[in-house]
């Protein structure tokens, strides 16, 4: 019995060594840890139950009937965030560069079916030279097992990628399904093709970083949500992020007790709006102020600024927070801001997480680049995500919101349940220089007579009251008291129900 006993240990042992003690020095000197340091990181000590350790690939071809590495390259399990179930999978690296074999896919799908079964998140965490190029389509297959699976569970649990090596080819599309991307500074990336396939069909000559690093990612493209210096941080962040989620689609967010107490005033947001209405301010300001303790969890924080996404919790509970930021751009909705906005606001509306929508916008913005790019249809995708969404939905006008952009911005036309306006709010149609230009534009060769009227305009229709007065805007808010209102609403809202009539899914403008 003993000796029976032995030989499973050795074959743990030999399973936990992946592709060998050189390929670990490897990974650790290209500032990486192993797959299985990554996941000790990420779960509670001593949490992880280890699934599928003695998998081993099919594969006879290329000689690969003599190398079988217990595991296959992907570690699997579940364990625990903050006591709460979570499954993993982490790609070795060290084993035939992480990339996926038939058996690897299968790992991976076991424990998502697993996830969505009992209604837990899926965390990934990618380094993978993708397709298993010895295996053929089979590997192609594995992928496509896995996506089908993303897409399932997507709207059903929280699904997290953290890409901490290379991630190229059909190995992108995983994540890319997935609700958050988190990527390492210098040691990941993700392409379609990488630089040499680049070079040959476009002849671009591009580095690694340039084409799919993390800041590429994070600030141009906007495929990746944020990017950490290191596996450390990123796991850090990862666990802070889980810790705003519920688990399920089922669930509320997890409550987090707090003693910041919700009636606290902030005399300081009484002067945060400047008297000159194009002068900037900082959104974020008013964010910090306003949620718990100041904590918030920045979604995106480096891609279309003019408009912020991220977490927070009010009497401890997690909320969702849009907010237009008038020190980019002026706060105009664009491209960018409306696709990064919509898929911020449906990932709430999947997870029961209520809305808190800070608006200061004053339209969209103009330009051929803009229309040719299609502002259209992806200015649409946040109205349609507006519209669409369930949950409770809390807006607060600080200043403009002007036009299109004011309907767009979970205003009480598109459902939202309160909807307050600071004193300085001004909710029009356009902005009053805008609207004289077209309405007199007699005038237009009398400056004089074109201040006047712009005066005019301004002092009639450049507040809350014209809105105030049909009742789309619920009341005028002291700036001071907008925790406390913000709160009491969301406290009476908990119940909030709403039913759409049968329909299998609407068609999003894509
Ligand atoms: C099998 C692979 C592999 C792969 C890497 N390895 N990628 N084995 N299939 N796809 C192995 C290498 O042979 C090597 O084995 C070890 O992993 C480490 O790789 P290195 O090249 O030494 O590492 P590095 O220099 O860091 O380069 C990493 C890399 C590179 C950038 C990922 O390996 C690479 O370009 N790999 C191929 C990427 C690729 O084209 N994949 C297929 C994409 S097509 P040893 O034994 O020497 O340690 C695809 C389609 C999916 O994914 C479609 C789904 C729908």
């Amino acid at each position: 019995m003993q000796e029976i006993l032995e030989k499973l240990e050795q074959k743990r042992q030999a399973a936990r060594l992946g592709g060998g003690r050189r390929r670990i020095e490897a990974q650790h000197a290209r500032g990486k840890l192993t797959a299985r340091e990554r996941i000790e990181l990420l779960l509670d000590p001593g949490s992880f139950e280890e699934t599928d350790m003695f998998v081993e690939h099919r594969c006879t071809d290329f000689g690969m009937d003599q190398q079988h590495i217990p595991g296959d390259g992907v570690v699997t399990g579940q364990g625990t965030i903050d006591g709460r179930l979570v499954f993993v999978f982490a790609q070795d690296f060290t084993v035939f560069g992480g990339s996926l074999s038939e058996a690897h896919a299968e790992k991976i799908c076991k424990i998502m079916d697993r996830a969505i079964k009992v209604g837990a998140p899926v965390i990934g965490l990618n380094d993978s030279g993708g397709a298993r190029i010895q295996e053929g389509v089979a590997s192609l297959a594995g992928y496509a097992e896995v996506f089908q699976r993303n897409v399932l569970a997507s709207g059903v649990i929280p699904q997290i990628s953290v890409i901490m090596g290379p991630c190229a080819g059909g190995a992108v599309y995983s994540p890319a399904m997935t609700d958050f991307i988190f990527m390492v500074q210098d040691s990941s990336y993700m392409f379609v093709t990488g630089p040499d396939v680049v070079k040959t069909v476009t002849n671009e000559i591009v580095t690694a970083e340039e084409l799919g690093g993390a800041t590429t990612h994070t600030q141009r493209s906007g495929v990746a949500d944020l990017a950490f210096e290191s596996d450390v941080e990123a796991l850090a962040e990862v666990r802070r992020l889980f810790g705003f989620l519920p688990l399920n689609n089922r669930e509320k967010p997890p409550v987090r007790p707090t003693d910041d107490p919700p009636d606290r005033e902030e005399p300081s947001l009484d002067t945060l709006v400047p008297a000159n209405p194009n002068k900037p301010y900082d959104m974020k300001e008013l964010i910090y102020k306003v949620v718990d303790e100041g904590e918030f969890f920045e979604i995106a924080p480096d891609f279309a600024k003019n408009i912020i996404t991220g977490f927070a919790r009010i009497e401890g509970s997690t909320v969702g927070i849009v907010a237009n930021q008038p020190m980019v751009l002026a706060g105009c909705l664009d491209i960018d801001s409306s696709r990064k906005a919509a898929r911020f606001v449906r990932f709430c509306d999947c997870f029961n997480i209520p809305l808190v929508t800070f608006v200061d916008v004053p339209g969209f913005l103009p330009g051929t680049a803009q229309e040719y790019g299609g502002i259209i249809k992806h200015g649409a995708k946040l109205l349609y995500a507006y519209a669409e969404a369930t949950v409770p939905k809390v807006t607060v006008i600080t200043r403009k919101a002007y036009g299109g952009a004011y309907v767009v911005m979970a205003s009480k036309h598109l459902r939202g349940d309160v909807n307050y306006a600071w004193p300085t709010a001004e909710i029009a149609v356009m902005g009053p220089k805008g609207a004289v230009e077209i309405i007199f534009r007699a005038d237009l060769g009398d400056p004089a007579k074109i201040e006047q009227r712009t005066q005019d305009y301004r002092e009639r229709f450049a507040n809350p009251f014209v809105a105030a007065r049909r009742g789309f805007i619920d009341d005028v808010i002291m700036p001071h008291g907008t925790r406390r209102r913000i709160a009491q609403s969301l406290r009476w809202l908990r119940t909030k129900k709403l039913e759409y009539p049968w329909k299998k899914h609407g068609n999003i403008p894509l």
